[in-house]
C-alpha cells in the first residue's frame, strides 16, 4: 500500500503477509506510524492495497463491486476504530444498534442484543447518553459494543484500550475475547500494551523494515 508523501510516495507494508486463522485471535504491535491501521483498512476492503490480495473465508475481495464489498463487510466483519467515528445525534444504544440497522430490520431481539452488549462493557446505565456526554474511553466502549452486533466472523479493532485505565482496558479486551470465542469469530486487535497482546492465540510484531520512501 502506498500514500504520498512529500516530492514522492511512502510504501508501506511492503512484502507482509497476514493470515487470521478462523476462530483465533491475534494481536499486532509495532511502534507509531508502521502501518497497523493501514494493515486493518486493508483487511477490512476500505482501502485497495497497490498490489497483493485480500481475501475473506478464501474468497478475493478485489473484484467484489463497491455496494457489494460493502453489504458483505457490514456483517463479515467488525471494526474498533482507532478514532470511533460515533454518530454525534444517537445515543449509545442508538450507536450499537446502527450496525443493524444497516444490514436489515431493528426489533426486540436486536434491541436486547444492543442493551446487552453495552451491559458487558460497563455502560448500562449510559445508553442513552449521546457521545458528547460520554468520556472518551466510554465512547471507545460503545464503539466495542457497536463492532460486536451483527455477530461477525472477524473483529478488527484499532487500540481499543487506548483510552482507558488499566481495570477497564482489562475489561474491554476480555470482553473483545469472549464474545469472539461464543461466536466462534476471528478477532485482530492491535495493542501496545504487552499483557493484552498476550492473551490472543498468535502475537504478531509489525517492524518499520515494511516501509519505505520512494
Ligand atoms: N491517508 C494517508 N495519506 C498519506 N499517508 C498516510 C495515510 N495514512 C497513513 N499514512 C502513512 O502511512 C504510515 C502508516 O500509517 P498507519 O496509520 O497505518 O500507522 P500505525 O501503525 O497505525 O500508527 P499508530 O500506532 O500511530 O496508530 C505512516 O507513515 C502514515 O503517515
Ligand atoms: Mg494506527
Amino acid at each position: 500500500m502506498s500514500y504520498p508523501s512529500g516530492d514522492g510516495r511512502i510504501m508501506v507494508l511492503d512484502g507482509v503477509g497476514c493470515e487470521v486463522r478462523a476462530g483465533t485471535s491475534l494481536s499486532i504491535r509495532g511502534e507509531s506510524g508502521c502501518g497497523k491501521t493501514t494493515l486493518l483498512n486493508l483487511l477490512a476492503g476500505l482501502e485497495t492495497p497497490d498490489a497483493g490480495e485480500i481475501r475473506w473465508a478464501g474468497e478475493p475481495i478485489g473484484a467484489l463491486g463497491r455496494g457489494v464489498l460493502a453489504r458483505k463487510r457490514a456483517t463479515f466483519i467488525g471494526m474498533v476504530f482507532q478514532s470511533f467515528y460515533l454518530i454525534p445525534e444517537l445515543d449509545a444504544l442508538g450507536n450499537v444498534l446502527m450496525a443493524a440497522r444497516i444490514v436489515g430490520r431493528v426489533g426486540p431481539a436486536e434491541r436486547k442484543r444492543a442493551a446487552d452488549l453495552l451491559a458487558r462493557v460497563g455502560l448500562a446505565e449510559r445508553a442513552h447518553h449521546v457521545p458528547a456526554h460520554l468520556s472518551g474511553g466510554e465512547r471507545q466502549r460503545v464503539a466495542v459494543a457497536r463492532a460486536l452486533m451483527n455477530r461477525p466472523r472477524v473483529v478488527l479493532a484499532d487500540e481499543p484500550t487506548g483510552n482507558l485505565d488499566e481495570a477497564t482496558g482489562e475489561g474491554v479486551i476480555s470482553v473483545l475475547l469472549e464474545v469472539c470465542a461464543e461466536q466462534q469469530a476471528s478477532l485482530v486487535v492491535v495493542t501496545h500494551n504487552a499483557l493484552h497482546a498476550a492473551r490472543t492465540n498468535e502475537q504478531a510484531f509489525l517492524s518499520r523494515q515494511h516501509l519505505r520512501r520512494q
